[in-house]
């Protein structure tokens, strides 16, 4: 089997149910996206819902009142990227007519949507085959395949987007990546992963040579 079929088949046995993976609607993938980059699952999951609830759509998002906003994102910290949000939020509604744009490309336009945020939102609701690249998949990938180029550096990152886009499963893209992801937070985590279960434990280069306690390299800036 390739180890996009093993990382799915994978998958289908040990993820998690969350409400982000039950809807193709960019605008909740992309809520999503954002609150979990800076919080864990569980302590995001009670904002994810209280923000769909309040601001069921892009519109209600976009119209809303920035202090309210604000007031619901108390927490999360990293008050810029409620206020990109809703800057991005107007993007869409003055720039993309109400929808949010459907390809990698243009959605790397909105304020606040990076390259792992553009991929998200472009597999997830849209089926685009662009990888995403976050720490779950530096940690992965560098320890299956021994790759010791710095994730804090360009060339590092480029070297893993080329890697996991390599590797990204054709017919399921979506799928793909959210298991790439997973399979990080809760196999191959940071600081204890469970290589006794591990489908890749015969193939793993870094935990043949011992490796996997340095990997993913992150030297200081
Ligand atoms: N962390 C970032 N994106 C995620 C997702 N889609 N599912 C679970 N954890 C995530």
């Amino acid at each position: 089997m390739e180890f996009a079929e093993q990382l799915i088949h994978w998958y289908h046995q040990n993820k998690r149910d969350l409400p982000w993976r039950h809807t193709k609607d960019p605008y909740k993938i992309w809520l999503s996206e954002i609150i979990l980059q800076q919080t864990r699952v569980q302590q995001g999951l009670p904002y994810y819902e209280k923000f769909v609830e309040n601001f069921p759509t892009v519109q209600d998002f976009a119209t809303a009142d920035i202090d309210k906003i604000l007031h619901l994102w108390q927490g999360l910290g990293y008050y810029s990227r409620a206020r990109n949000m809703h800057i991005a939020a107007n993007e869409v509604l003055n720039n993309w007519g109400g929808k949010f744009p459907d390809n990698y490309t243009n959605l790397l336009s909105l304020k606040g949507v990076g390259k792992y945020t553009a991929a998200a939102i472009a597999s997830f609701a849209f089926g685009e085959k662009v990888a995403t690249v976050d720490g779950n998949v530096y940690r992965v990938l560098s320890r299956i395949f021994d790759i010791h180029d710095d994730i804090a550096s360009g060339k590092g990152q480029k070297v893993f987007s080329e890697v996991a886009n390599d590797l990204i499963s054709e017919k399921e893209p979506d799928t793909f990546n959210q298991a790439i992801m997973e399979f990080g937070a809760i196999q191959c985590s940071p600081k204890k992963p469970d290589c006794e279960t591990c489908p890749f434990v015969q193939e793993c280069l870094a935990r043949k040579t011992d490796q996997i306690g340095v990997l993913p390299v992150k030297l200081k800036k």
